[in-house]
């Protein structure tokens, strides 16, 4: 037995969620019970690859990765390939890793995790919601067995990063999204704009890269062509998105500011299409379902991060 908690961690690796695995790794409070992979940042090959190649490189082989859904449940939709490498690894051409997926489809994977650890699990959620919808769909009583659910999604006052108003996990599977929105009581959410709010100066994180472990030189390889793409496009700060939702995930109490309210998915119009809609006003009398991340203790964040790059 260990009094460690649970961790499942459902990803699209993609860049940012590789760091933020590499800071779940780092945690000694917590234990990575498994990866649960979806399609988004790019396709499910590439992500699932990507999963694998950097538990290998972590020394964490010994953490099950399962593939998850190929794409949204319904609609077609671009990846970011464009932001994170074809491959979602900054095409770096790197060696595949040695092992394989699980059978298992990562939704199962989902609902047996939350029986075999049940009232303890930590869900983190960073990708598109595709796998946790599906789990609802297959067994919607998933909620009552999920002790916390961590969400990089949304933009609460619609202020997006993939559509003017629309976040990419959020737009890149509105329905999915709205599934998972609906059916769970309480969501942490570490949204976009959060995100902005919590830029991480790329000469920093250049100071970081220079740990000189395994996995620091893998983050430096895979992650140049994103920041080069930062740089270029939004100038001093990088916007890790994926990595800030696992502080909260993982050190909570390095919150300063969340504000609880309701939240809803909407999906249609052309510029409304995957918009988290929060009512900020609560002008509806539906119950607050969000907790939004408003602001993270910065030297926090970024100690985790470093400390995640150094670690051997
Ligand atoms: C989110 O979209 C993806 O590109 C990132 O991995 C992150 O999960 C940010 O909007
Ligand atoms: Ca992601």
């Amino acid at each position: 037995m260990t009094d460690k908690t649970p961790l499942l961690i459902d990803t699209d690796p993609g860049v940012d969620d590789a760091l933020a695995l590499l800071m779940a790794f780092n945690d000694s409070r917590h234990d990575v019970v498994g990866l649960t992979v979806a399609a988004g940042n790019v396709g499910l090959k590439h992500t699932v690859a990507n999963a694998l190649k950097l538990c290998e490189v972590a020394g964490r082989a010994d953490i099950p990765v399962f593939a998850g859904c190929a794409g949204p449940l319904l609609h077609p939709a671009p990846d970011a390939g464009y932001v994170h490498g074809q491959d979602g690894f900054g095409d770096v051409g790197y060696e595949p890793a040695k092992h394989k997926a699980e059978a298992e489809h990562a939704a199962q994977a989902i609902l047996r995790f939350s029986h075999a650890h049940a009232g303890k699990l930590l869900l983190v959620a960073l990708g598109p919601l595709t796998n946790i919808a599906l789990a609802l769909k297959l067994d919607p009583t998933l909620p009552q067995r999920v002790a916390r659910f961590v969400v990089m999604g949304g933009a609460v006052t619609c202020q997006g990063n993939i559509t003017p108003a629309a976040e990419f996990n959020i737009y890149f599977d509105p329905e999915a999204a709205h599934i998972v929105f609906d059916a769970f009581e309480r969501i942490e959410l570490a949204d976009w704009e959060a995100v902005i709010a919590h830029g991480l100066h790329h000469a920093r994180v250049a100071e970081w890269l220079k740990a000189g472990t395994e996995r620091g030189r893998f983050y430096d390889r895979i992650s140049e062509k994103t920041r080069l793409w930062s740089i270029d496009r939004r100038g001093d700060h990088w916007f890790a998105a994926d990595a800030l939702a696992m502080a909260y995930a993982l050190e909570p109490d390095g919150a300063l500011e969340v504000l609880e309210r309701p939240i809803s998915i909407e999906l249609e119009g052309r510029h409304g299409r995957g918009a988290t809609v929060v009512d900020w006003r609560r002008q509806e009398g539906l119950p607050d379902k969000a907790a939004i991340l408003m602001r993270y203790d910065q030297d926090r964040f970024e100690s985790l991060i470093q400390a995640a790059l150094a670690a051997g």
